[in-house]
Parts: C-alpha cells; structure tokens; sequence
C-alpha cells in the first residue's frame, strides 16, 4: 500500500517544545492571528501532545488531549493541508482517548473546521461563541 509521506507519534512538552510550538506559532498566531498571551496555557504542561512530522522529521502538524478529555490546537501547516495529515493525526488522537478510557470527547471547533470533525460523527450543540476572536463551536463525540 502507498506510504503517505508523514507520521504521527505521542509527543512530550518538555523534550518536543520546540516542535510543537512551532507549529502553533504558524499556524494559530501567525495564520489566525491568536495573541501569543493566550496561544500558550497552563494546560500544555498536563496535556497529551501529538505530533505530525515530514519523513526529514520536520513537524507538519499538532494536536493535544487534556486530562479532561478535550482534543485542542489541532494544527496543520498550510502547505500540508488536505493531504490527509489532519485525518491522521485526529485518528491517533481519537485511538489515545479511547485507549485512556474516556467515553466521549469534546472539542471547541472553529466554525469553518466543522465539517472536518463531522466526518469523524462529531457532533456540534449549543450557541456560537467568540475565543480569541474566532467564532467556535462546541462539538462531541461518543464512543
Ligand atoms: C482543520 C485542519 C487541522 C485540517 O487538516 P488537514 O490536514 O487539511 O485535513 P485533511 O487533509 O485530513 O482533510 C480531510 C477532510 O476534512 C475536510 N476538511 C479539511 N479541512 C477542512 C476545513 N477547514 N473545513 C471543512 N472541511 C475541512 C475535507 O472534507 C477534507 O477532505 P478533502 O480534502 O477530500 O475535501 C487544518 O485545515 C488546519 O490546521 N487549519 C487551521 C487551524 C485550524 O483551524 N484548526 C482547527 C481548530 S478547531
């Protein structure tokens, strides 16, 4: 079967920083315009890391479980988009969370990214609402 050219693989905060925010830093401030005072969290230091790396090993894509069982800062650099990376990376994410024994996860999605987390049967609920001057939306995934 055809390789894609990428993998994904559980990440540290501490001995992968430099890829992980490196990604953020592109994609949420840089591309989205997130201010650096909330892009980084108390959250990353308790949270499960996930990584998306180019077969150099270069980071391509990031995403993060935290200990309550949301799934955030889901990020693909752009030039990697709709090549699958994000599908990937979601899976292994979802596969971890289920591994770990939560029931259901919850994200707040980006309005436009709606239809990506759909495809996996989430589903989204409640009002719109503004973070970090983006509208989002609440969704959920049972297992
Ligand atoms: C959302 C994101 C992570 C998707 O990553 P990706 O690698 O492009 O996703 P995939 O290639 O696996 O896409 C699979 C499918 O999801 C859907 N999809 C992807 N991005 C989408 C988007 N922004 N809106 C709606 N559907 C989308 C498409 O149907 C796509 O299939 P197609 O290419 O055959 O049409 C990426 O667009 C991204 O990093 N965006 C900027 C950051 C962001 O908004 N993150 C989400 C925060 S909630």
């Amino acid at each position: 079967m055809h390789k894609p050219p990428y993998t994904i693989r559980d990440a540290d905060w501490d001995d992968d920083r430099l890829a992980l925010t490196h990604v953020r830093r592109v994609v949420f401030m840089q591309e989205q315009g997130v201010p650096e005072a909330l892009e980084w969290d108390a959250d990353d230091a308790v949270s499960r890391h996930f990584l998306a790396e180019d077969t150099d090993g270069h980071p391509i894509g990031t995403a993060r479980l935290l200990p309550d069982g949301h799934i955030g800062r889901m990020a693909v650099l752009p030039f990697w988009r709709r090549r699958g990376v994000g599908t990937a990376l979601l899976r292994h994410v979802l596969v971890a969370a289920h591994d770990a024994g939560f029931p259901a996860i919850e994200l707040s999605a980006q309005t436009h990214a709606l239809g990506f987390y759909e495809r996996f049967d989430f589903v989204a609920f409640g009002d719109e609402f503004m973070d970090a001057g983006i509208p989002h939306r609440t969704m959920r995934l049972e297992f």
